[in-house]
């Protein structure tokens, strides 16, 4: 049985073997930089666990589960420039270090490097991995744009938070899961059961993301503290806030929402004090338990080769609702 660092460690040898072109380096440096930060590697992890748990030797998910963490670096780097980010893993984010065109197009490159490493998949997978990775990225795409949209709106439901946090962040999760199922022929009911926790867990994941933004410690977080509610962004706490608040409450979330420049300290100490005061912080955490409890009973409900590698798979997911990065 392999530890998590020793997956992790084959993950990080996996993506330093892949060689890039020197030239352009403006191209390729942004790649390895934003590679090179770290991060928690989280979707290979889950690719190659589900795909040892159903007996598999995990090298053969190895390929289509680099693609996917070259994905999701791909989709920080332009969500940085989105965000108006400046921080990413502690270090500054692409757009400030080059440029925002050299987020982009670095960005582009990291899609189609993506692809070339998914494309190393066992061929008798092939075109099942593919054609599931393809819908997924398109959604992320998808909850991206709902993401943005959202920001000058008021009235965001909570059902269309849910959904966009489903497509921006948790099918990623899914897909991994069962990109590893698949690879390992682990038959479809399996397969989709596992895909079913990866977004319950993304779910919660992501409502994590939304907590640690306002809640976090910088140091470890790794971002800026706050950059959701200077962007006005509809995170799991300001939809359920803009539900909750009446009166003065809600007069003054309103001003903050359409104060066009403020002072940045004030409005994230401001709209924090308006979260603790509604009670967001304890409903965040309840919604986020609720989610990972619901994941946690799909995984029990899967049989696997492995048992020790499902254990694993629990502690991880587990480990992702008390991280503070
Ligand atoms: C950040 O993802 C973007 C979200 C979907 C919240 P991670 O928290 O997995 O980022 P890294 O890769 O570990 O830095
Ligand atoms: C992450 O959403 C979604 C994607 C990157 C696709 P966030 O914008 O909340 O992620 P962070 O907080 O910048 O990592
Ligand atoms: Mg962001
Ligand atoms: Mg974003
Ligand atoms: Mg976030």
């Amino acid at each position: 049985m392999k530890s998590i660092e020793q997956y992790i460690e084959i993950i990080n040898k996996g993506l330093s073997e892949i060689a890039y072109p020197a030239h352009p380096d403006e191209l390729y440096a942004p790649v390895r930089y934003e590679l090179s930060l770290g991060g928690k590697r989280i979707r290979p992890l889950l690719a190659l666990l589900a795909c040892e748990m159903f007996g598999a030797d995990c090298r053969a998910a190895l390929a289509p589960a680099l693609g996917i963490e070259i994905f999701h670096n791909f989709t920080l780097l332009h969500d940085d420039v989105m965000d108006k980010a400046e921080l990413r893993r502690g270090k500054p984010v692409v757009h400030k270090v080059w440029s925002e065109n050299t987020a982009i197009l670095s960005g582009d490159a990291m899609q189609i490097l993506a692809y070339t490493q998914l494309l190393k998949t066992p061929d008798s997978c092939l075109r099942e991995v593919l054609e599931l990775f393809s819908r997924t990225a398109i959604e992320i795409c998808e909850g991206q744009q709902f993401d943005m949209e959202f920001e000058e709106r008021t009235d965001v439901s909570e059902e269309e938070y849910l959904n966009m946090i489903r497509l921006k962040t948790a099918v990623l999760l899914g897909c991994a899961l069962q990109t590893g199922a698949v690879v390992a022929r682990s038959g479809a009911e399996a397969a989709e059961k596992l895909y079913r926790f990866g977004v319950d867990i993304g779910l919660a994941f992501q409502l994590k993301d939304d907590y640690l933004d306002v809640y976090g410690d910088a140091a470890v977080f790794g971002k800026k503290i706050g950059g959701d509610i200077l962007n006005n962004k509809k995170t799991y706490l300001l939809v359920n806030a803009l539900k909750r608040a009446q009166g003065k409450d809600r007069d003054e979330l309103l001003h903050w929402l359409s104060c066009t420049s403020p002072d940045a300290g004030e409005k994230i100490a401001a709209v924090t004090a308006l979260y603790d005061r509604l009670g967001i912080r304890e409903l965040c955490e309840q919604t986020m338990q609720s989610y990972y409890v619901s994941a946690c009973e799909c995984l029990d409900s899967v049989e696997v080769k492995d048992v020790e590698c499902k254990k694993q798979l629990q502690q991880l997911a587990a480990g992702l609702m008390y991280r503070e990065h």
